[in-house]
């Protein structure tokens, strides 16, 4: 498929690096492909940036049939243009696909056309340190029909956007509640999944956290109330008597591409890794015996984030102090070093844009 290109007659200003934020501005142009039913994917076009237009009754609207991807771009020193692991990116976008009724998408195709993309706006790049273009890839249901059925038509974008640090703390530890009443996912449900209802179903954990000026909201399993799962924006480590314990897949959490880099990462480290259920009476009683020594958050967005804090039932548990552990900090260097291209990439993960 050739992918037609409209290039913006009226390029927008760019935002002062320095005060980016996170997701607040994006980028002239986007992609576009349109999926009907009989005619698979069609119509693939770089286009400028601009609202959607869709019917009221778009089946996204009601039934939230949606699906989305988050990765980055970087420039290197040099100057190149850097993707880290694109290609998990799309893969796990056809999971979820697969999950929410979606048809799937030429994974090979997808990167080519973000790359074309990405090159068209390569000025939107930011270079100041710990900034990058995050890039948003997603597909909606457009079928103007309001009974509950998969949808027929679709559209699938990919936008960009200059991007500093996700949280207001930056690179500092941020506090985190862990929810004990509402649930984010459960097994067999889309907790696996990239889809806009798992963070919707997420916001009133939120809304309680923020209130009580904790960041986050770190989520329970679903059933017992009883494990560790991820924290709804980020996938969770914790250092426990010097081992680095996660919460294994069990199909209710996300497959954070940044949590597989990390788990890697750590091993090649000779570092004890362990994927497994984490009970949160384990959690706490190693936060009060002094044996929690380190816990953070990875994401594409959040990339490393270390946590000074955790609140749970009322009470509230310091982390190393609130200061940033050496493991989250070893972690941040290694793999912002290898994503901005300032550290050799001995994994393979960064695909240049040629
Ligand atoms: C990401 O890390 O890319 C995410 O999608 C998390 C969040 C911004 C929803």
């Amino acid at each position: 498929m050739n992918i037609e290109i409209i290039k913006t007659q009226t390029p927008k200003q760019k935002p002062d690096q320095k005060n980016l934020g996170f997701g607040d501005y994006f980028t002239d142009h986007m992609f576009t492909m349109r999926y009907t039913k009989g005619q698979g994917w069609h119509s693939p076009k770089i286009e400028p940036y601009a609202p959607i237009q869709m019917d009221p009754a778009a089946m996204v609207l009601h039934y939230a049939q949606e699906i989305f991807e988050g990765l980055k771009a970087y420039r290197s020193p040099e100057g190149k243009i850097l993707l880290f692991r694109p290609d998990r990116n799309f893969a796990r976008l056809n999971v979820s696909a697969k999950r929410l009724c979606i048809p799937q998408i030429d994974e090979e195709f997808a990167i080519k056309a973000l790359e074309e993309l990405v090159k068209i706006d390569a000025d939107w790049i930011p270079t100041e340190p710990g900034t990058s273009l995050y890039i948003r890839p997603f597909i909606i249901a457009m079928d103007a029909h309001l009974g509950v059925r998969a949808a027929n038509e679709l559209l699938f974008t990919i936008i960009l956007s200059p991007v500093g640090a996700y949280y207001k703390e930056g690179f500092n530890p941020v506090k985190i509640y862990i929810e004990t009443e509402y649930v984010r996912a459960v097994k067999g449900g889309t907790g696996f999944t990239k889809c806009g209802g798992n963070y919707a179903a997420s916001l009133a954990g939120q809304e309680k956290a923020h209130e009580l000026n904790y960041s986050q909201v770190l989520w329970l399993d679903g059933r017992e109330h009883k494990y560790v799962e991820e924290v709804g924006a980020m996938n969770v480590f914790f250092k426990i008597n010097g081992t680095v314990v996660t919460p294994s897949l069990e199909g209710s959490i996300l497959s954070g591409v940044t949590r597989m880099s990390v788990i890697e990462m750590l091993k090649s480290k000779g570092y004890n890794v362990e994927e497994r259920l984490l009970p949160i009476d384990e959690l706490i009683a190693a936060a009060e015996a002094g044996t929690l020594e380190e816990a953070w958050g990875t994401g594409t967005a959040a990339v490393i984030s270390p946590i000074g804090e955790l609140f749970c039932d009322g009470k509230v548990y310091k982390l190393n102090d609130g200061k940033i552990g050496e493991t989250s900090q070893m972690l941040y260097d290694e793999l912002t070093g290898i994503q901005w291209g300032k550290l050799p990439d001995t994994f393979g993960w960064t695909r240049v844009i040629g």
